[in-house]
């Protein structure tokens, strides 16, 4: 008997694309060989599309061997001289979904690609129709000849850009690009290996922009509303619902309102079968409590794709003694340890804690660092001057000073060195990291005070040459390590790491975007972020490119009086438009709204880049709901021009008890 796939094997794609719809349709525009043109059509002529996609041909020139390769394929085709292509194409502009450039030689005028152009209507983003391949990484090599342009040159590489048409040539916003090493390669091997990708890439991107993707994100912080942010810019993006955002980044898409009954599996089922209702693609999972309880499993059976750990390896951030066998067995340096655990511990005749004290007392003179070993909002950690200090608070954490997550608490061999947080793809046999932040986890400034969830980030991270090369070799570490271990999950990795004379050390796993880093790190991220999802989904990551920018990222949280034990809540936030001013953008955490005025996505202007304008807010009454209310962010090429857009905003934007770091920028090292 066959084998049945099991639910788990991610079946629900091919159901959703099976639901009837009217047939895509597209027109290729060709001038010449055409290759692409039939790589294109051999894609669409398996069986899962055949009667989904509708493609005819367009050519500017009679001769073009791609229209002996349309006849082959039974692809009709126009011949249309270029300067007839306006009338033509004016009465059928809205009869193709979108219009494809494969090698057609021509500049297109204005008036063309406004017949590409759809303007946002019942609130759908605003569309170009128009996309191109280019055989370079543009901006580098536009025009004729791009592979020779770059073999000429003796670059190092060069690639393959898909684009958007604007009016001017090769330009228009980048949908995605790959690289091609050119090494010993003579030109025309060169030229095959790029013809090779356009053939796989153009394709596949065409079949995204076709059949576009309905996302969940589950979460309501700033980190929330930055990948929200991020998610909705992307061109393979259908609807983004969204489960329990917070009121400043609700108009990004359609809020599922998820209340918890106290049954949190049964809730996260419910959810997971209303997703399969509403077609949902694929669950982003933001905030860690979920993916203890297993979203992901349960998501997963329901046949929906998750970005998120599953149950068992989201141990490696809620189990610190987890993660620390974890690291033992594979050989990644972490600090020396010792385990505590329950009343036995804490009891009167009890010897356990001071043992444990005379051992780091003995091995390294210093008190050790002490954690809880259950997560705790990244708050559990306590670092001791005095051995006296360390006894009290280890008692304090054993009888539950974090409830149940410090009941079993871990002793931690204290570690000096610059603390950098490394956040990484991962979907179960690639790894690809981003450049290294830095958060500011202490509430005062100079790195003093109590731990909070993090007051502020920067990326990238400042490190040595020395510095990259331990991460690089941490990196390849850390992924032999989870192939080893068959840790067959799509997620985000992110490694706690502490840099010191010994070598890297692993501080903590988290096993999500960190909050605030996300906030930065997408700044410098120029792929985009939905692509790289569905890659992992297919457990593809390794075809892609990540492409990072140069800009230098910060991003300051402002807070409330009382953060982190018992902020105040309910003060009005005023001006915030002083974000526009400094061209700053706002990522809203404890907020809530006292006005509905309820902005529809129609109103937004997608085609623009991502930038909070002030009409996000017209109208809008937002006042403290949280401890950190709203984080500032702004990237540029000058860290220090950004800093001080973000320290001018920080100070107009106000509210009562509003407290921030004001040495957010500057480097520390514990
Ligand atoms: C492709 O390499 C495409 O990238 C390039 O023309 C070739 C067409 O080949 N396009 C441009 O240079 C656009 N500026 P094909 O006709 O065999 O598909």
């Amino acid at each position: 008997m066959q084998k049945q796939p099991s639910k788990a094997q991610n079946t629900a794609p091919s159901k959703i694309q099976a639901k009837k719809t009217a047939p895509k349709k597209i027109l290729i525009f060709a001038s010449g060989n055409g290759s692409n043109f039939e790589a294109i059509v051999k894609h669409f002529q398996q069986k899962a599309f055949k009667a989904k996609v509708n493609i005819k041909l367009l050519t500017d020139n009679k001769n073009a061997y791609a229209i002996q390769r349309a006849k082959k394929l039974n692809i009709p085709y126009f011949y249309v001289p270029f300067e007839n292509l306006y009338d033509f194409l004016k009465p059928r502009a809205k009869e193709y979904n979108l219009y494809v450039l494969a090698g057609y030689m021509r500049i297109l005028p204005e008036k063309i690609l406004k017949l590409g152009t759809v303007s946002g209507i019942q609130g759908q983003k605003k569309q170009n129709k128009f996309i191109n391949i280019h055989p370079s990484l543009l901006p580098e090599f536009k025009g004729k000849n791009a592979i020779r342009q770059a073999f000429d040159a003796g670059a190092e590489k060069t690639g393959v850009t898909i684009h958007f048409v604007e009016k001017k040539v090769d330009s228009g916003k980048i949908i995605v690009q790959k690289s091609v090493a050119i090494g010993n390669k003579t030109l025309a091997e060169l030229e095959k290996s790029i013809h090779e990708i356009e053939h796989k890439i153009y394709p596949e991107i065409i079949e995204n922009l076709l059949f576009k993707k309905n996302i969940l994100l589950f979460g309501g912080g700033a980190r929330e509303h930055a990948l929200a942010q991020k998610l909705s810019e992307s061109p393979f993006l259908d609807t983004l619902y969204m489960a329990n955002p917070n009121d400043g980044f609700k108009y990004l898409g359609k809020t599922i309102e998820f209340t918890p009954s106290g049954d949190t599996r049964a809730d996260f089922y419910n959810l997971a079968k209303k997703a399969r209702k509403l077609n949902i693609n694929l669950l982003v999972v933001g905030p860690e409590n979920p993916l203890f309880e297993g979203i992901a499993d349960i998501f997963q059976n329901e046949g929906i794709r998750t970005i998120g750990a599953d149950k068992k390896w989201a141990n490696l951030e809620g189990s610190k003694s987890f993660a620390k066998n974890f690291m033992l067995k594979n050989s990644i340096k972490t600090a020396d340890y010792r385990v505590l655990e329950g009343e036995a511990a804490v009891s009167k005749h009890s010897t356990q804690i001071k043992e444990a004290l005379e051992y780091f007392k003995a091995e390294y003179q210093t008190p050790p660092v002490i954690k809880a070993d259950g997560a705790a909002l990244g708050k559990g950690v306590y670092l001791p001057e005095r051995f006296k200090e360390a006894e009290f608070e280890i008692k304090k954490f054993l009888e539950g000073k974090f409830g149940e997550a410090s009941k079993k608490t871990i002793l931690e061999e204290r570690l000096f060195g610059k603390e950098i947080s490394l956040l990484s793809f991962w979907d179960g046999k690639t790894l690809l990291s981003f450049p290294p932040a830095q958060d500011y986890k202490r509430l005062l400034d100079g790195n003093i005070g109590k731990n909070t969830g993090g007051m502020g980030s920067i990326a990238p991270a400042k490190i040595s040459a020395k510095e990259q090369k331990q991460l690089e070799e941490y990196q390849n570490n850390l992924k032999k390590a989870l192939l080893k271990e068959n840790a067959d999950f799509k997620g985000i990795i992110y490694s706690g790491l502490i840099l010191t004379k010994k070598g890297v050390h692993v501080l903590e796993y988290n096993m999500r975007f960190g909050d605030p880093e996300t906030q930065v790190l997408l700044e410098l991220l120029d792929t985009d972020l939905l692509y790289i999802f569905l890659k992992m989904s297919d457990k593809k990551l390794d075809k892609i490119d990540l492409k990072f920018n140069k800009k230098k990222a910060y991003c300051m949280v402002l807070a409330s009086e009382g953060y982190p034990d018992s902020p105040k809540k309910g003060a009005q936030i005023k001006n915030l438009e002083a974000a526009e001013k400094y061209n700053c953008k706002i990522y809203f955490a404890g907020v809530s709204k006292i006005n509905k005025h309820q902005k529809s996505a129609q109103e937004q202007d997608f085609s623009l880049p991502a930038k909070h304008k002030a009409a996000d807010y017209a109208g809008d009454t937002f006042i403290t709901n949280g401890g950190r209310v709203l984080n500032i962010v702004k990237s540029a090429f000058s860290g220090k021009i950004a800093l001080d857009k973000i320290y001018k905003t920080a100070l107009e934007i106000n509210f009562d008890g509003k407290i921030y770091r004001k040495d957010i920028g500057k480097t520390y090292k514990s």
